[in-house]
């Protein structure tokens, strides 16, 4: 039998990852020690904090990895917290060698594709749409985060079914996962559901803050939920991450379709991209399967087509979602239609969208802002 080396165990926990950062625990110098007697190996890891709801994912992960490598005995792992200097070593690690908090999508090497889903109306499914699209990329092998932008009206949490909090790294934050994708909203900052009434300072800075203190990782996209209309978040956003392209969704109905295009006009301003228009709450299939336009139709392709005009370029209507009572009902149980019911008709419509924005690929480098901007 062959004796039980460090660099065995060390090579076992290489292969687990801390969940909230995506890395392996070895590179996140939380392995604080291994002890070998005989055939059995004492593992000591670092948690980031005291109290990390992390804690038992990652020491039965630990344990069952430490206890694949052969010959091994009796497997201990037990945890231990990180001094501040650690911690700080840790964060400036991830940052990439910079102490200073930066918005990593805003930099020109960035390879996110930020979708930044807005509508005129309010209530025509934008939040809907935006995790739905989330996990139904998350599901197809994608890094995806939600930033839940809707300061007045934040809802991604429990459209994801997630109750768990953020966690602290310093002023580094760790966000939660659901679904595969992790999120940040404003409600997991306020006291149950307190109304929160920000000025538009403030409500810059709480973006600003969701997009560089945050840790996301390398995300392939993130995806911002806006609350309706044109408003301040809207023009944060804008400066904040002016390459973020705007998703702009719209009901069938024409009046919807005429703000929805006045919000999709505010990226002449901002010179933004419209990335396309999503009609939701389209046709309605009925159990015979006659469909009836509960909204009117051809709101998204006027949208689309208006977008196209103004814009000077082509803004593709990316697709029609049904109205379906399941998927309303998926949403407030935080189980999104995209992944529950991929095959619904709702789910497949999501589905089909979420292929065209991972096959969209034209560099948007070089794009200018209009707007003075203050990163
Ligand atoms: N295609 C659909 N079929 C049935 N119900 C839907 C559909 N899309 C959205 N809904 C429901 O409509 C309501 C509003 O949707 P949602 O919250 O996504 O809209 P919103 O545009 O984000 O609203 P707000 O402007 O308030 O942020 C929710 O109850 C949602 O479940
Ligand atoms: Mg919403």
């Amino acid at each position: 039998m062959s004796a039980i080396t460090e660099s065995a165990v060390r090579s076992a926990l290489s292969r687990v990852e801390d969940p909230e950062i995506g890395k392996p625990l070895t590179e996140l110098g939380m392995v604080k020690s291994i002890d070998i007697t005989g055939s059995d190996v004492d593992v000591v890891l670092y948690l980031t904090i005291a109290g990390c709801p992390m804690k038992s994912t990652i020491t039965s992960n630990a344990q069952a990895a430490v206890e694949e490598i052969e010959g091994v005995g009796a497997v201990t792992v037990t945890t231990d917290v990180m001094s501040d200097e650690q911690r700080r070593e840790l964060r400036m690690s991830l940052r990439g060698g910079v102490d200073e908090p930066t918005i990593p999508f805003a930099q020109p090497d960035s390879t996110t594709r930020v979708y930044a889903v807005a509508s005129g109306k309010g209530g025509v499914g934008k939040s809907s749409m935006t995790v739905n699209l989330a996990v139904a990329l998350a599901a197809r092998g994608f890094k995806v985060g939600v930033l839940d932008a809707d300061i007045y009206g934040h809802s991604v949490p429990g459209l994801l079914g997630s109750d768990q909090h953020p966690t602290a790294v310093d002023d580094m934050i760790m966000p939660p996962i659901a679904h595969g994708v992790k999120l940040i909203s404003i409600g997991h900052f306020v006291d149950g559901n307190a109304p929160v009434v920000w000025r538009g300072p403030m409500l810059h800075r709480a973006i600003q803050q969701f997009l560089a203190d945050v840790f996301w990782g390398d995300l392939d996209f993130l995806f911002m939920d806006l609350p309706p209309g044109t408003g301040d978040v809207a023009i944060s956003v804008a400066q904040l991450v002016p390459n973020a392209e705007l998703l702009i969704v719209t009901t069938p109905q024409a009046a919807a379709a005429e703000v929805a295009e006045r919000a999709g006009s505010i990226t002449q301003q901002t010179r933004q991209r419209v990335a396309g228009v999503i009609e939701n709450m389209a046709a309605m299939v009925l159990p015979d399967g006659s469909t009836l336009d509960v909204f009117g139709s051809g709101g998204g392709q006027h949208v689309a087509d208006r977008l196209s005009v103004l814009t000077g370029g082509k803004v593709p209507l990316l697709g029609q979602i049904p109205l379906d009572p399941a998927l309303r009902v998926h949403g407030d149980d935080g189980t999104p239609i995209a992944v529950s019911e991929p095959d619904s008709p709702a789910g497949k419509a999501v589905g089909e969208i979420a292929a065209q924005l991972m096959t969209r690929r034209d560099s948007l480098a070089g794009k200018s802002l209009g707007l003075g901007v203050n990163r």
